[in-house]
């Protein structure tokens, strides 16, 4: 994070789609496994400008913070349309327009509020450091994991965004935390519950209206484990154990202390325990497959 410190919104380097070398995509590098987990956060990423308009109804009379929420959201949309873009190279059938607008027209966020559905700002900001923390950890994680190279390219380039949304964000959140004074606990308990929410329907959504039939009925455990089976696999111990650096920054905690440390091998335990029973799941597909 530290080459981003000080870059203001005007200052921001940024890349743009047709900037990326897309005459290099090759078919043959790309896991099957991975394309459907690439449309559900194109989905979920292309959906930033809601955000942005919930956000400038919670900040109303903070114009600083709302031009920073104007510029991320507009970030957050490329994200979706240079993982749609790569998603519909992989599978050329693949109706990313169609995907998306059923994932609007079925998930909403509701962007008529006058506070934070956290209670207060600190706690928006802190929720939104959560989120900018698994997004980095994930596409790290697909950058380090995937061969091809044109994925390998806009991940990494996207973690790049989503480390420094981390840092925005977590900077305005020390200026709010300084007039609203959430004692520790109170900061901890919106980090976790951000963090459990994270299986909610956001994700399991997009990864029905990604992948499923238009007309298929939603359920939202199936396409939860569909999801999370995959996005799982992508994860080593160096993406958790810096992911929980920053959820400790976040919270107030030394990012790098025993209690870090402690913390990341639990996580990472549950994250071996889930790409294990993903192996078996898929193990029994294949079995289940030759059968038939
Ligand atoms: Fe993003
Ligand atoms: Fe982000």
């Amino acid at each position: 994070m530290g080459e981003h410190e000080g870059a203001g919104p005007t200052t921001m380097k940024h890349w743009r789609i047709d900037e990326v070398d897309w005459d290099r995509f090759d078919r043959t590098k790309v896991d099957p496994e991975l394309v459907p987990a690439i449309k559900a956060a194109a989905m979920v990423e292309r959906n930033g400008l809601d955000y942005a308009a919930y956000l400038n109804a919670v900040f109303l009379d903070d114009p600083d913070f709302r031009q920073a929420a104007d510029t991320w959201a507009v970030e957050e949309v490329q994200h979706g349309d240079a993982l749609g873009k790569w998603a519909s190279l992989a599978d050329p059938r693949w109706d990313y327009a169609g995907a998306f607008q059923r994932y609007r027209e079925g998930y909403r966020i509701n962007t008529d509020v006058n506070a934070s559905i956290r209670g207060s700002r600190t706690g928006e900001l802190i929720a939104r450091c959560i989120v900018e923390t698994g997004t980095s950890s994930f596409y790290t994680a697909v950058a380090d994991a995937t061969e091809e190279p044109v994925l390998r390219q806009i991940c990494r380039q996207i973690a790049a965004d989503e480390f420094r949304h981390f840092k925005l964000f977590y900077d305005h959140m020390r200026r709010y935390l300084g007039r609203e004074n959430l004692n520790f606990l109170h900061r901890l308990r919106i980090a976790a519950g951000r963090i459990s929410e994270s299986e909610d329907d956001e994700l399991a959504f997009a990864f029905h209206c990604a992948n499923n039939p238009p007309g298929q009925d939603f359920v939202h455990q199936d396409s939860l484990a569909a999801y999370l089976g995959r996005a799982m696999t992508f994860y080593r111990f160096q993406h958790i154990e810096r992911g929980m650096g920053m959820i400790f920054k976040a919270v107030g905690l030394p990012p790098r202390g025993r209690l870090s440390e402690i913390s990341a091998r639990l996580a990472w335990q549950l994250v071996q325990r889930r790409q294990r029973r993903f192996a078996e799941r898929t193990a029994e597909r294949q079995d289940f497959a030759r059968a038939a």
